[in-house]
C-alpha cells in the first residue's frame, strides 16, 4: 500500500480568486478522468446507489471541470487503478483515510473542525463516514428522512451514556443532539453552541412579573439562580440528556 501510494500526488490546494472559490481536481499522477461508467463494471453495488446521492445530483446541475461530481471527484482520475485491474491502494484515492478529500469542496466544514472543541476528524481518530453516508441516497444520513431518531442514533454508536432511555426524558432530545451541539466544531466546551443560559432559553422562556423583580422559567421563579452560572452547572439541570431520578433534571 505504502509503496503504491507513494507514486501519488494530491493537491489540496483551493483558492478564493473573486467571490467564487475555485477548486482544484485531486490528482493522481499520470492519470486521467474516466467516468462512472467505467467504474459501474466493477463497482456493480455503489455504482447501484449513487445517483441518488447529493453529490451525483450535482453532476447535472453544475459541472465546471472533468470528474466535478462523479465517483472521481472524491477518488480522483480513475484510468490508472482501471488499467491496473483495480485494487486496493491501487492508484485511487479512498477519503476514508484523508478528509482532505472533502475538504477541498467543503471548506467551511474545514474551518470548523479547526475550532478548538472538534471530532477529532483531522486527527483521523474518526471519519466524516461515520456520521455521513457518501454514496447512498442519504449521505446527510443525520438529518435525513427520520430525522432526529437517525441522528441520535447515529451519535449512540459512540456516546452510549447521552443516548441510554431514561425516566425522565428531556423532550428537547427529540429535536436531536444538534439543536444544542455543533459536531464538526464550536469554540465552547462540550462543542456546544452557546456557552450560557441561552442555549436553554432559545425554548424555556424567560418570563419576568409585572413588578420586575421576579423572572420565571417555567413555574419556578429564576432570578436568583441565573447569576450562578449556566442552567446545567453549579448543581442545577446537570442531567440535560435526561435523567432516573428527577423530573427537573437535576442529576
Ligand atoms: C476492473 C475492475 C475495476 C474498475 C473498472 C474499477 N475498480 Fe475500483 N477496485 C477494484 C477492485 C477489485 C478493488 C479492491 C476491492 C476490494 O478489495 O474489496 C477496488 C478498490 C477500489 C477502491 C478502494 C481503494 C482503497 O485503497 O481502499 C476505490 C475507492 C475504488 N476502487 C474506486 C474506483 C473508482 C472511482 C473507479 C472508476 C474510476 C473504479 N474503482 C474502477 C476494481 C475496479
Ligand atoms: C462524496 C465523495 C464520494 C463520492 C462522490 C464517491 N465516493 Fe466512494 N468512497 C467515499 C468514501 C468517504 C469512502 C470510504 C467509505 C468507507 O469505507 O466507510 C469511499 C469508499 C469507496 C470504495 C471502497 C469501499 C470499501 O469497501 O472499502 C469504493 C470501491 C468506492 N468508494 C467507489 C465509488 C464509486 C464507484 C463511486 C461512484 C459511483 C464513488 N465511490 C463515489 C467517498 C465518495
Ligand atoms: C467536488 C466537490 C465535493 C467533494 C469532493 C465533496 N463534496 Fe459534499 N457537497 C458538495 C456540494 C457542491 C454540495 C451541495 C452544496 C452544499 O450543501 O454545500 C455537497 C453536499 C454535501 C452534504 C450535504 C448534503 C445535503 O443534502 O445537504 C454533505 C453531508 C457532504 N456534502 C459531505 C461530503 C463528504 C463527507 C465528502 C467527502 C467524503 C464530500 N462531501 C466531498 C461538493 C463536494
Ligand atoms: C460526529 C458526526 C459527524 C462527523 C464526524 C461529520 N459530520 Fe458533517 N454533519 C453532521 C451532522 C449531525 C450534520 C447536520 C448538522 C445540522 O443539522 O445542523 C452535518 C452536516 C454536514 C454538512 C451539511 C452542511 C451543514 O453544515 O449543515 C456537510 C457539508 C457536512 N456535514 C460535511 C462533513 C464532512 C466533509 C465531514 C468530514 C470532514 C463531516 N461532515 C463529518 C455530523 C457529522
Ligand atoms: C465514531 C464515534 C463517534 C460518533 C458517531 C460521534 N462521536 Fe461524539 N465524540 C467522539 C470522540 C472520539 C470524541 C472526543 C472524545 C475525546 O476527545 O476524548 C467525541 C466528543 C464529543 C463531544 C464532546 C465531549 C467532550 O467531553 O468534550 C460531544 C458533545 C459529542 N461528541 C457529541 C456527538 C454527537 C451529537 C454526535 C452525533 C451527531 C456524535 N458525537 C457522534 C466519537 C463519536
Ligand atoms: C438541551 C441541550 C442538549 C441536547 C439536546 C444534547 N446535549 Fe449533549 N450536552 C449539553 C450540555 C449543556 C452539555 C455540557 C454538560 C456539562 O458541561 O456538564 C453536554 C455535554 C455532552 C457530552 C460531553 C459529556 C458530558 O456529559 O459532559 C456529550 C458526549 C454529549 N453532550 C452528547 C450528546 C448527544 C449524543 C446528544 C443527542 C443524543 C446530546 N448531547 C444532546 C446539552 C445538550
Ligand atoms: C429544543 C428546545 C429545548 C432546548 C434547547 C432545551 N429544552 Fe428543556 N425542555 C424542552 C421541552 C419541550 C420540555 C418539556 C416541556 C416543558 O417542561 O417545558 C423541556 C423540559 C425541561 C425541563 C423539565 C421541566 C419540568 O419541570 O418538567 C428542564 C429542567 C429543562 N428542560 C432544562 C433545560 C436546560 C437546562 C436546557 C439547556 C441546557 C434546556 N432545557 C434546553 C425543550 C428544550
Amino acid at each position: 500500500m505504502a509503496l503504491v501510494a507513494a507514486g501519488f500526488s494530491l493537491f489540496l490546494v483551493s483558492c478564493a480568486t473573486t467571490e467564487r472559490a475555485v477548486f482544484a481536481p485531486p490528482e493522481i499522477d499520470g492519470a486521467h478522468y474516466v467516468g462512472n461508467r467505467t467504474c459501474a463494471d466493477c463497482h456493480t453495488n455503489i455504482a447501484r446507489v449513487f445517483p441518488a446521492s447529493p453529490h451525483a445530483r450535482l453532476y447535472r446541475a453544475e459541472m465546471k471541470m472533468a470528474g466535478d461530481s462523479g465517483c472521481e471527484s472524491c477518488h480522483g482520475p480513475g484510468s490508472k487503478h482501471v488499467q491496473a485491474g483495480g485494487g486496493r491502494g491501487k492508484f485511487i484515492l479512498n477519503p476514508l483515510q484523508d478528509p482532505g478529500l472533502c475538504f477541498r469542496c467543503h471548506l467551511d466544514i474545514h474551518a470548523e473542525f479547526n475550532l478548538p472543541q472538534h471530532h477529532p476528524v483531522v486527527e483521523n481518530r474518526i471519519s466524516c463516514t461515520q456520521c455521513h453516508d457518501p454514496h447512498g441516497a442519504d449521505i446527510f444520513k443525520p438529518a435525513g428522512g427520520l430525522a432526529m431518531a437517525r441522528q441520535n442514533q447515529t451519535c449512540a454508536q459512540c456516546h452510549r451514556e447521552q443516548t441510554r432511555p431514561v425516566v425522565f426524558e428531556h423532550e428537547a432530545m427529540r429535536e436531536g443532539c444538534t439543536v444544542c451541539h455543533n459536531v464538526h466544531g464550536s469554540i465552547n466546551a462540550k462543542m456546544l453552541i452557546q456557552r450560557d443560559a441561552n442555549l436553554c432559553l432559545k425554548c424555556h422562556a424567560q418570563i419576568q412579573s409585572s413588578t420586575g423583580s421576579l423572572v420565571f422559567i417555567g413555574k419556578i421563579a429564576h432570578q436568583g439562580f441565573l447569576r450562578h452560572g449556566t442552567c446545567w452547572s453549579a448543581g442545577c439541570h446537570t442531567a440535560v440528556h435526561g435523567s432516573n431520578m428527577s423530573q427537573q433534571l437535576r442529576y
